[in-house]
């Protein structure tokens, strides 16, 4: 296949790919985006042609146009509707965040008023669910419980379910969602502790409403620390999108059969639970603790996960797209140093990731590779020092991607997006006929 240089076409100059398919060339569009990466368009190479693409796991496949986030792997590059993912984890707070990725551009003071009401205002889930809560058992993962319940809130508001609703319709669900995750995450702990459910309280923020669903009692005031506070803010921020990635890509498809919000979301969850994804914030902390009281040396491990035939891997080591450093994961590791020293926390766990970064980040093998700690690697020490349980880490995480799962539903479902369903090349059996079982 060639790039043909620019040449006039009837939308000004545009480039085009040439393929040539047994003996005869055809163009094919070029695409290119506000940052000028590039993308050539085979929507129509099937049509034209019969063939299709193949790629397994998407690795150089562009499903979507997208004007939310920007990533440039290479250069560690991540923004937000163009905000640098670091002007807004230290100046900006979740919800404007929220709104920034939904809606498009931050909010004014009047806009964000709005928003923020709007989301305390729905806060509360219907008593009925409690009952859910009840038949789970109780060691049930908080992943498989929130999964459940946000799918199962598309059954208490059943006009979520027409696809033909009005925006004012959608943003209320939007609303909703936002409002509600926190509420079922926390109880979904509490449930899990054997403790007293904490309602939510409308006059705190919405990070703060969650520490207190979460470590308060009915019995006594809960004091937040604005150290935890702040380090949730910006937790919650640095995970808030992320493009295409497999959690938000599984939104969109099932999105994109007009299924509700509340289920697509659902299934956004399930997908996140997976430990390549962020799941992996559980396993970190799980091998860094198996590391520790292991008592081996960091370069068995290291030797370990570089063997093929051990399945072993790093966990919170590598990334699809970061081939250089993942920035979200320089900017946790910092915020969990000094979390830990405002707390006051001296975490073992801690130094353990540290060394284990230093000896990995020396081998040939992941050098090679550009297998880098990702955003997963440091949260997890970051949750703990909160006091966040591990098992809870991964709903951390879809608390946090919420918003932008949303605003990538949001701009699907605005841009007509058609139902997702790939094509595959078949290596089954050729057509054969039916034996009866006496014959086989
Ligand atoms: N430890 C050891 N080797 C690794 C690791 C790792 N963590 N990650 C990748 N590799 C190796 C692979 O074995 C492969 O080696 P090869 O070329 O010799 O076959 C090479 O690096 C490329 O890896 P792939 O699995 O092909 O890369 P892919 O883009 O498909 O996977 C992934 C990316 C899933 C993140 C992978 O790096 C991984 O499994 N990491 C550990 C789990 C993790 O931390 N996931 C969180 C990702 S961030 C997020 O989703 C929020």
């Amino acid at each position: 296949m060639q790039i043909n240089p620019p040449k006039n076409s009837i939308r000004g100059m545009s480039e085009s790919a040439k393929i040539i398919l047994e003996g005869k060339e055809y163009d094919l569009p070029v695409i290119t985006g506000s940052e000028k990466e590039k993308a050539i368009d085979i929507s129509k190479l099937r049509a034209m042609t019969g063939y299709v693409t193949i790629d397994p796991g998407f690795k150089n496949t562009g499903s979507t146009k997208s004007a939310i986030t920007f990533l440039d792997g290479e250069k560690g590059i991540l923004s937000y509707r163009g905000y640098p993912i670091e002007q807004l984890a230290e100046k900006a707070s979740f919800i404007e965040v929220s709104y920034l990725l939904i809606y498009g551009d931050l909010p004014n003071a009047e806009q964000l008023e709005y928003f923020s009401e709007s989301i305390t205002h729905h806060t509360l889930v219907h008593e009925d669910m409690k009952r859910f809560f009840e038949a789970f058992p109780t060691n049930a993962h908080p992943m498989g419980i929130l999964s459940s319940m946000i799918s199962s809130l598309s059954t208490f508001y059943p006009e979520s379910q027409n696809p033909n609703r009005s925006i004012e319709d959608i943003d209320l669900t939007i609303h909703r969602l936002i409002a509600k995750l926190p509420t079922l995450a926390a109880q979904a702990h509490k449930n899990s502790m054997g403790h007293p459910l904490i309602y939510p309280n409308n006059d705190l923020s919405y990070t703060k409403n969650f520490l207190n669903m979460m470590f308060g009692m009915p019995t006594e005031d809960y004091n937040i620390n604005p150290v935890v506070n702040d380090a949730l803010n910006k937790l919650l921020i640095l995970h808030a999108d992320h493009e295409q990635n497999c959690s938000t890509s599984t939104v969109r498809v099932v999105g994109s059969s007009q299924a509700n919000l509340f289920s697509s979301i659902s299934a956004g969850i399930a997908a996140l639970w997976g430990p390549l994804h962020g799941g992996a914030n559980q396993a970190v902390i799980e091998m860094l603790e198996s590391i520790k009281s292991s008592g081996t040396p960091l370069q068995h491990w290291v030797d370990k996960a570089k063997d093929k035939s051990d399945s072993f891997r790093l966990m919170g080591f590598g990334h699809r797209v970061y081939k250089n450093f993942d920035p979200r994961a320089k900017i946790i590791k910092k915020a969990a140093d000094d979390v830990l020293e405002a707390l006051g926390i001296d975490d073992p766990v801690l130094n353990i990731a540290k060394e284990l970064e230093a000896v990995a980040l020396k081998d040939p093998y992941f050098v090679e590779r550009g297998l880098y700690p990702n955003v997963d690697f440091y949260s997890g020490i970051i949750y703990r020092a909160l006091g966040i349980p591990t098992e809870m880490f991964t709903v951390m995480f879809a608390l946090g991607r919420l918003p932008g799962w949303i605003a990538q539903w949001k701009e699907m479902v605005e841009d007509r997006a058609p139902i997702g369903r790939p094509r595959q090349i078949y290596t089954g059996a050729n057509a054969r006929d039916y034996v009866d079982i006496k014959n086989r």
